[in-house]
């Protein structure tokens, strides 16, 4: 999002909230990224928005890869070229992803920070065709950081894109991830992370079923 556009989307958002009250429940959002370095520029804005909004995700997307930042979820093509070929191998980008979503969780962004970390296992995005060697390789860095949210009273998005992506086909978190945050109390709260109405709703069967299974009894149905 271009930062013109973020007070508009704003206004806008707050009118349909309005407009729709009786029939919508319409939380106003933003999924904001943390990207090492800019913390005082993403401070900055939610301090001027945080107000505004009813509900926000902390994100990482974005590493220092070849070039510049590069996205870790554009495409198999690009993960390889802007991020394995420089960091030499699949394992040393998730290496670099769980210490950037670590950072994510401890840094200071002021009161306005999301409270909830977004598809926490991003990485995975193109795991059959990047896999790791050994796929519980992170465990030791992935349960530090889920003690971490269980301290400073955090949640996770249970986002069901990640069983639609094809090299993929694995809800964020992974299920072994999800059941290590049940054990530690986590809450989740579903999200489709569409982006087209199409999507709406996307996996919520198969996030209750995943849920269930991990020891959780969905609080809510749609
Ligand atoms: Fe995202």
């Amino acid at each position: 999002m271009r930062h013109e556009d973020l007070e508009p989307y704003i206004l806008h958002a707050q009118e349909l909230k309005r407009r729709y009250a009786e029939r919508i429940d319409i939380r106003v959002g933003l999924e904001v990224d943390y990207i090492p370095g800019y913390e005082s520029d993403v401070r900055d804005m939610l301090n001027t928005y945080g107000a505004q909004l009813d509900d926000a995700l902390l994100s990482v997307h974005f590493l220092e890869g070849k070039g510049g930042w590069r996205c870790v979820d554009l495409s198999p093509e690009d993960f390889q070229e802007g991020l394995v070929d420089p960091y030499g191998s699949v394992e040393a980008v998730h290496q670099a992803y769980w210490t950037a979503v670590k950072q994510a969780i401890d840094v200071d962004l002021g009161s306005y920070k999301p409270r909830r970390m977004s598809h926490l296992s991003l990485a995975h995005k193109f795991q059959l065709k990047h896999p790791l060697k050994n796929p519980q390789r992170f465990r030791r860095e992935v349960l530090e950081l889920l003690d971490a949210i269980q301290q400073r009273g955090m949640e996770l998005d249970l986002d069901a894109a990640g069983l639609f992506k094809p090299d993929c086909l694995e809800i964020y978190p992974a299920p072994w991830i999800m059941a290590e945050a049940v054990k530690r109390g986590i809450p989740f709260v579903y999200g489709s992370d569409t982006h087209s109405v199409k999507g709406v709703g996307q996996g919520f069967e198969e996030a209750q079923r995943l849920l269930t299974a991990a020891g959780i009894v969905p609080r809510e149905s749609r």
